[in-house]
Order: structure tokens, then C-alpha cells, then sequence
């Protein structure tokens, strides 16, 4: 009977510390939250923007150099699908973690969809210029791509805080 109840014992301790553990963490979560930990939703839109939407017009700016039409068309497709996905990328206010978003963007969503609209007409026009061969016009519609990209991160993206 004795180590029928030790074990009990031993059972009891170890319950009551997982419940601490348990409460623990369910006080903590939040907190963990504000500090820094970002959600699926911060994770998701800024992979967007890194493989995606950078890779698209890295593609169209290293063909241009290369004078590879390919090359340049892959990336305005790239670009024009995921400029299309930016608009429900941005859908939920989340500025959790990690996150350079600028919460003006949920104040003036139509106008931040509006420029990601742009972003994916521009890419469009791009590919068109790149059909024709002619290098300036190609020039000029890479100038008015990026013009977008810098117009929306004007507007709606935090400045790198200085280390
Ligand atoms: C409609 C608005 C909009 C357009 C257009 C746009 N961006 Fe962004 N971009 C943002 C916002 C907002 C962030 C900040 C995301 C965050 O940190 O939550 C961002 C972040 C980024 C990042 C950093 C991602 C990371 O890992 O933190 C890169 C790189 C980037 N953009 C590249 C581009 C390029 C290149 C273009 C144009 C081809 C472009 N963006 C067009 C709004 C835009």
C-alpha cells in the first residue's frame, strides 16, 4: 500500500506543476504578443513581399541586363500575380512583432489597394514593353514599377529604425 501511494503522491506534485506550467503559459501568451512575436497573418504579408513581389522585379531588373526577355517576362508575371494577392494580404489589422506596416494602412485601405492595382498594371505594361525590344521603353516602364513600390512604402511603410 505504501508504493501505491508515493506513486500517487508523486502523480499529484507532478499535475499541479504541468497546471502551473499550463496557467503559465496561457498568462503569458499575450505579453509574448506585444513584445515581438509576430503572427501568421505579419509573417505571411511580408514573405509575400520577399518572394514574391522583390523576386518578380529582381527577375525583370537582372534580364533587362542580361537583355534576357525571359528572364524579364518571368519576373513581370511574378510580380503581376503577386501584386494581385497584396490587397488580402493586408485584408486583417495585425501589427504584431516584427511589422514596418504603418496603421494608417487600415485608415486608407482603398487607397493602399489602389497603388497595389497600380503595382500589377505597371508589371502589365512592362511586359508589353519588353515584347516590343525597344530598350528605352523597356527603361521607362521598369522607372514607373518601382515608382510604385516607392510610392506605397512612402506612404505606408515605417522607416528602418537606425541601429
Ligand atoms: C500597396 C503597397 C505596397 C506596394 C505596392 C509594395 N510594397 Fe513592399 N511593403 C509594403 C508594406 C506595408 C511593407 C511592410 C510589411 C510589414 O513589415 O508588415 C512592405 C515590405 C516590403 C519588403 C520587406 C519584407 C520583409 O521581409 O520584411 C520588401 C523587400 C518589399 N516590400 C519590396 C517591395 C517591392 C520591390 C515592391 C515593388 C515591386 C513593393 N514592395 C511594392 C507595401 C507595399
Amino acid at each position: 500500500m505504501i508504493g501505491n501511494n508515493m506513486i500517487w503522491k508523486r502523480w499529484s506534485v507532478m499535475m499541479v506543476s504541468l497546471g502551473m506550467i499550463g496557467g503559465f503559459v496561457l498568462i503569458d501568451s499575450p505579453s509574448l504578443q506585444a513584445e515581438g512575436k509576430e503572427s501568421k497573418t505579419v509573417a505571411a504579408r511580408k514573405k509575400l513581399m520577399k518572394t514574391a513581389v522583390k523576386a518578380g522585379m529582381g527577375d525583370m531588373k537582372k534580364g533587362m541586363k542580361a537583355g534576357d526577355s525571359a528572364k524579364m517576362l518571368k519576373g513581370a508575371d511574378m510580380l503581376v500575380d503577386a501584386a494581385a494577392k497584396i490587397p488580402d494580404a493586408f485584408n486583417n489589422k495585425d501589427l504584431s512583432g516584427k511589422t514596418r506596416s504603418m496603421a494608417s494602412i487600415w485608415d486608407k485601405k482603398s487607397e493602399f489597394d489602389g497603388i497595389a492595382k497600380s503595382l500589377g498594371t505597371s508589371a502589365k505594361a512592362f511586359a508589353v514593353a519588353v515584347k516590343t525590344g525597344n530598350k528605352e521603353q523597356i527603361g521607362s516602364a521598369l522607372k514607373a514599377v518601382g515608382s510604385n513600390c516607392g510610392k506605397c512604402h512612402k506612404m505606408f511603410r515605417k522607416k528602418k529604425k537606425k541601429k
